[in-house]
């Protein structure tokens, strides 16, 4: 499984790049207003860290404002994806940009029906929010588990992005499902790495280790 990391900080991409667990970034206009930079400075910064692939969302509704401002988001960097909303105008600009071999991430995805299209017109990626559902009261691990049973039933070449993601739980449940990629906010990496027995387990060794050097020098 591919982690992504879901923020525009670029300490925040460093730091997780130095430990050697991410495969690439996802951003979006939230994100980016976050850190205050131009955003496309910001956006060439991140590629420089991070060799996977960094998602850039366009701002237009319309398909021709969206391609355009791919065309110029793609120049960026060579590991430069597309995020475009799942609407009509959007799926339009994900088959002309991927025939051009510029890769998108179908963005704002909540249902399965919408994981369908998006496929089907070959986006690179396709991001449920699930998260967001889970805001909702709606139920985002049924959502994922038959988004993934859709997927993996026929030859689509999209992978799942699983999006939005809340907890460390929802990354657990992500890998069972065995989506391609998780993106996840620093914060849920960070729990990802703590348990308090770890903590505490080191802690009694490493008096042990004490106590019988203590013993072995009376
Ligand atoms: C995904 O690509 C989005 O940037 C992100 O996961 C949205 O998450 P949010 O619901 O926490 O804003």
């Amino acid at each position: 499984m591919k982690f992504f990391i879901d923020t525009a900080n670029l300490e925040q991409i460093k730091e997780m790049q130095d430990l050697g667990i991410i495969d690439g970034v996802t951003t979006n206009p939230t994100l980016l207003s976050k850190e205050g930079a131009e955003p496309i400075e910001q956006l060439k910064k991140i590629c420089e860290i991070v060799d996977g692939p960094v998602s850039a969302e366009v701002i237009g509704l319309k398909t021709e404002e969206m391609v355009k401002e791919a065309r110029e988001l793609a120049k960026i960097a060579p590991n430069i994806v597309i995020k475009i909303p799942m609407t009509k105008e959007g799926i339009k600009a994900v088959k002309i940009l991927e025939s051009e071999g510029i890769k998108t991430n179908v963005t704002l995805v909540f249902s399965q029906n919408q994981i369908l299209i998006a496929a089907k017109v070959g986006a690179s990626y396709i991001s449920p929010f699930i998260g967001r559902l889970m805001d909702n009261g709606q139920d985002e691990i049924d959502m994922l588990w038959e988004s993934m049973q859709i997927i993996n039933a026929y030859d689509f070449k999209s992978e799942i992005i699983v999006a939005s993601i809340r907890n460390a739980r929802h990354v657990i449940e992500a890998a069972k499902m065995g989506a391609h990629i998780a993106t996840i906010p620093f914060a849920v990496l960070e729990k990802m790495f703590v348990h308090p027995n770890t903590e505490k387990g080191l802690k009694a060794f490493l008096d042990d280790w004490e106590k019988l050097k203590n013993q072995l020098k009376s």
